[in-house]
């Protein structure tokens, strides 16, 4: 069945994943919301589907449409998903998807009681360089431990600098270094080496008390996995995954490029292939095969599901040491 897609959010990452939806045949957008019109019209323009032009949202999501992405910025998911879901709508929200752990059992119950899904968009972890990571993990004997990096400079930190208060650095909508960049380091420990036993967040404010950049260290039994991501800067440090001589190198944890083994022993050997020119089709397709097929795909919905949840028990507990309060967070 070709689902009818509605949107939240007219930035890029929209189109791209509207681009991506469409790659895959198994959507067509239908429901455009944007709080303006116009700006709801100029984004709907872009596609070749007639969609229609929403700024009720109660309207939008009773429009009839089967799935939303929700690309709004990080404080507004847990209200607009709550509202999809009551409506019967799939949802799938751009990460980070929800603030804390108790939006998130929010959020649970609500999906449960509505009989949808709720599926974080985190695109690195379903492209196939990802998997073949995954895959040599598997095939090596011992993990000494990881470090994933992910530091940028934002194309908003001009506008933090010269004295305003952009959505992604500003707490007040839920966002900053860790919600926004570190998600996909921390996704892809977590993907990867599961549950941590105890996360450690070292963070540098800004001055608006939201973090800027910081350093997190996942516990796990046998090894530690340190993360480091910011968006006041450009770094340009590889990740790894180390054996004992045996190394993963990735050049971005986020983009997954290349992907190179080296055994140690003087053998180098490139296990990525090229990176889709959409990263986000791979992910597209599975939310909509499991959209249409619940039941065949359920234990991979569970593992999306279990995945997402302990992401955002960590982001949760992170935050909390670094001493980064959002709004919705328990007094
Ligand atoms: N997966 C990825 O690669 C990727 C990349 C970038 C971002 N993201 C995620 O996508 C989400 C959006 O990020 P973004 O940088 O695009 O955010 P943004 O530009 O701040 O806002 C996204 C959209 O939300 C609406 N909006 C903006 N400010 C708002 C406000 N104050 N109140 C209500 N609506 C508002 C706007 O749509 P209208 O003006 O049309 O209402 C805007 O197009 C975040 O969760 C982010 O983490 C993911």
């Amino acid at each position: 069945m070709t689902l009818k897609l509605g949107t939240i959010g007219t930035n890029w990452i929209t189109q791209m994943f509207v681009e991506a939806a469409h790659i895959t045949g198994e959507y067509a957008l239908s429901a455009v919301y944007s709080r303006h019109s116009d700006s709801g019209a100029a984004f709907a323009d872009k596609f070749e589907t007639e969609a229609t032009v929403y700024t009720d949202l109660n309207e939008f999501f009773n429009s009839g449409i089967d799935v939303v992405y929700i690309a709004s910025p990080n404080g507004l998911h847990f209200a607009q998903a709550a509202e999809a879901l009551k409506a019967g709508v799939e949802v799938i929200v751009e990460k980070s998807a929800f603030d804390n752990t108790k939006q998130y059992e929010a959020i649970y119950t609500l999906m449960r009681e509505n009989n949808v899904h709720v599926f974080e968009a985190a695109r690195h972890i379903q492209q196939a360089n990802f998997k073949a990571i995954a895959k040599k993990i598997g095939e090596m004997e011992h993990i000494s431990g990881a470090t994933f990096v992910y530091e940028k400079y934002s194309s908003r930190f001009d506008a933090y600098l010269a004295g305003e208060n952009p959505n992604v650095l500003n707490r007040e909508f839920s966002a900053g270094a860790l919600a926004d960049l570190g998600v996909y380091p921390l996704y892809a420990a977590i993907a990867l080496f599961g549950m941590p036993k105890s996360s450690h967040y070292f963070a540098t404010l800004l001055n608006n008390d939201t973090d800027g950049r910081g350093t997190a260290i996942l516990r796990y039994a046998d090894f530690d996995v340190t993360l480091i991501f910011g968006k006041g800067a450009n770094s340009y440090l590889q990740s790894e995954i180390l054996g004992y001589r045996d190394t993963i190198i990735i050049d971005n944890i986020a983009e997954l490029e290349e992907v190179i083994y080296d055994d140690g022993q003087g053998s180098r050997t490139v296990i990525s292939t090229p990176a889709p020119a959409n990263p986000m089709v791979e992910e597209a397709r599975l939310f909509a095969a499991i959209i249409n097929e619940p039941v065949a795909n359920e234990a991979r919905y569970n593992e999306l599901l279990l995945t997402s949840q302990r992401v955002n028990a960590v982001l949760t507990n992170l935050r909390k040491d670094a001493g980064v309060v959002f709004p919705s967070d328990p007094a």
